[in-house]
């Protein structure tokens, strides 16, 4: 009994150090992401960030197509959605279409023998709509994913389905008359702590109000409560551990509300939010007909998307790896006449801004002259009119301003872009299975406006 004893100390003892010098070794690196004395710093292990780091090295790009020769849709059949690449074009990215999600399958993932045009098979379908998801976040989400972008590499990593994707949490069983509350049960999906263990469905699907500080003391006109910041909590650990971060990353941790204290990379999650949502709502949620039973949860609803798909750890996806530069076709939807029209209208672009460039020197020193002129001849109130006139009039000096104010103006034109009011009946996809989701009295939020982010103050 007493050596059994010992024999457990020892071990107890052994197992306590092991433990204490795993949390201790290798000390951790501490970056400082804002100012000195506000501890906005961030911590990492330099162990698992060297792993991240190794884990997530995009694929070479495969070499540049030849440029020329006849379009897609003059030769193939049934091409809806990238038709006006050239034939080259067409063929390079279904090669890396294949390396990047077909995982062993080959081309035979996404097609048939019926030929490379049938579309009798899911995996094509999903395939397609996922190109214009992908073409959509790059073109239209650039407050999001910058010019660094994604491509289908970005989720999938070789596999068909993504290691990290989500369904609505039924939670555990319970007793009958109990009503569900959606927490209390130590969940991964909220590292663990006894947060809701589904803060995705309300925030990353449904657009519940994120933000829970009262802005009045008193209960009249103030909502808010510790239960409702609950979900606001397990949604910020979740986005904390996707891009392995802590919170100050983002927030000034004296005021989690305000936003002129907050680091730039909050406004940049403030339009991420957003993005997945849509994401979410217009690709993934609408394919859910045609995705197989194998492929949802247990509630019956469909694989999605929450920022660890594609970050993984990551401050950002792939530590930032630039892969869309490779894939134009995947960086917006193609106009008639594919990539040659994209470079031309590029070009174009670029050529009359240099035109009114010059035309605003001439006009400058043609002002200047002018005042010049009037200083040598006129008598001294006459001057002053018109070195005003010269000096840039408020109006001209607008702009600088405007851009500097527009942090606070576009999320507001941004969420009216991107949630336009339902199309009429005609554009719809026929409705899918009717997904359950947990009772909106699990959430115990009053339908509130979505609110903005003013601009960040001038640091
Ligand atoms: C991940 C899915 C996927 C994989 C893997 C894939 N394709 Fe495709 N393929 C598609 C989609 C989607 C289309 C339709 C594109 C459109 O509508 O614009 C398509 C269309 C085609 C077409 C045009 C057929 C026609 O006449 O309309 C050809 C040819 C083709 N693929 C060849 C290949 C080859 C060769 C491979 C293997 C190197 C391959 N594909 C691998 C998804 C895939
Ligand atoms: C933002 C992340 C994301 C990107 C980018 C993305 N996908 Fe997906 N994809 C998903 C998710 C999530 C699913 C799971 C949907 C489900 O099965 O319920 C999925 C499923 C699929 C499937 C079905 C797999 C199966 O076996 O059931 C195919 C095929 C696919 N994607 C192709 C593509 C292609 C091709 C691209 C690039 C043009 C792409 N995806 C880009 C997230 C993404
Ligand atoms: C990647 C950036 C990011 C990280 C990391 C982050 N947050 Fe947030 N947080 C945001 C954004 C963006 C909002 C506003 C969301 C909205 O209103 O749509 C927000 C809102 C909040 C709010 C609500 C503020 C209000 O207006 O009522 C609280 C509280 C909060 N975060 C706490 C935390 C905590 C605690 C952590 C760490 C566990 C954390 N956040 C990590 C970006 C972040
Ligand atoms: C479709 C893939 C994708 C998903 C899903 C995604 N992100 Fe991102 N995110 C990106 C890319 C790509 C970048 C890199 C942009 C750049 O280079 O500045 C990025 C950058 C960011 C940054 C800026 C980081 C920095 O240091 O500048 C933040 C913050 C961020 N994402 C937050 C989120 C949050 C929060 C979510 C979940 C709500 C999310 N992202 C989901 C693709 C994604």
């Amino acid at each position: 009994m007493k050596t059994l004893n010992a024999k457990s100390l020892a071990l107890a003892a052994i197992g306590a150090a092991a433990l204490i010098t795993g949390c201790e070794v290798p000390p951790p690196e501490v970056v400082q992401n804002g100012y000195r004395g506000l501890q906005m710093q961030t911590i990492y292990n330099a162990e698992d960030l060297r792993e991240s780091l190794e884990a997530n090295v995009p694929p070479e790009p495969i070499p540049a197509a030849v440029p020329g020769g006849p379009k897609a849709k003059d030769v193939y059949k049934n091409v809806q959605v990238l038709g006006e690449l050239t034939i080259a074009e067409f063929n390079r990215l279904m090669v890396a279409l294949t390396n990047w999600v077909a995982g062993d399958a080959g081309c035979y993932y996404c097609h048939v023998n019926e030929g490379f045009e049938y579309d009798g098979i899911y995996t094509k379908v999903v395939s397609r709509r996922m190109i214009q998801m992908t073409q959509d976040a790059n073109a239209n989400w650039k407050d999001h994913v910058a010019d660094t972008g994604v491509t289908c590499y970005t989720c999938h990593r070789g596999q068909p389905v993504p290691e990290y994707v989500w369904v609505t949490d039924p939670g555990p069983r319970q007793p009958s008359g109990l009503a569900p509350t959606g927490q209390n049960t130590a969940a991964k999906s909220v590292a663990y702590t006894s947060l809701p263990y589904d803060p995705f469905t309300p925030f990353l699907m449904q657009d519940n109000d994120i933000s829970v500080i009262g802005q009045t003391v008193l209960p009249q006109g103030n909502r808010k409560s510790i239960k409702q910041a609950e979900w606001t909590y397990g949604l910020m650990m979740h986005m904390s551990e996707a891009l392995g971060v802590n919170c100050t990353y983002c927030h000034n941790s004296r005021s989690f509300y305000s936003w002129d204290q907050s680091a730039p990379q909050r406004t940049t999650a403030w339009y991420a939010i957003r993005h997945v949502r849509e994401m979410n709502n217009e690709y993934v949620m609408p394919l859910s007909e045609i995705i197989p039973a194998s492929r949802k949860g247990p509630l019956g609803d469909v694989y999605k998307i929450y920022c660890t798909t594609c970050h993984q750890g990551a401050y950002k996806p792939l530590y930032g790896a630039p892969m869309l530069k490779d894939y134009p076709s995947l960086a917006q939807p193609l106009p008639e006449g594919g990539l040659e029209a994209i470079r031309a209208a590029k070009e174009a672009e670029a050529a009359p801004v240099e035109a009114v460039e010059e035309a605003e020197v001439v006009e400058e020193a043609e002002a200047v002259e002018e005042a010049e002129a009037v200083e040598e001849a006129v008598p001294e109130q006459a001057k002053a009119e018109a070195v005003e006139a010269a000096a840039p009039t408020p109006a001209e000096e607008q702009p600088v301003q405007e851009a500097a104010a527009e942090p606070a103006a576009a999320p507001a034109e941004a969420e009216a872009e991107v949630s336009p009011q339902p199309e009429p009946a005609a554009e719809q996809p026929a409705p899918g299975p009717q997904l359950r989701y947990p009772p909106p009295s699990m959430m115990q939020y009053p339908p509130a406006p979505l609110q903005y982010p003013p601009a960040p103050a001038p640091r």
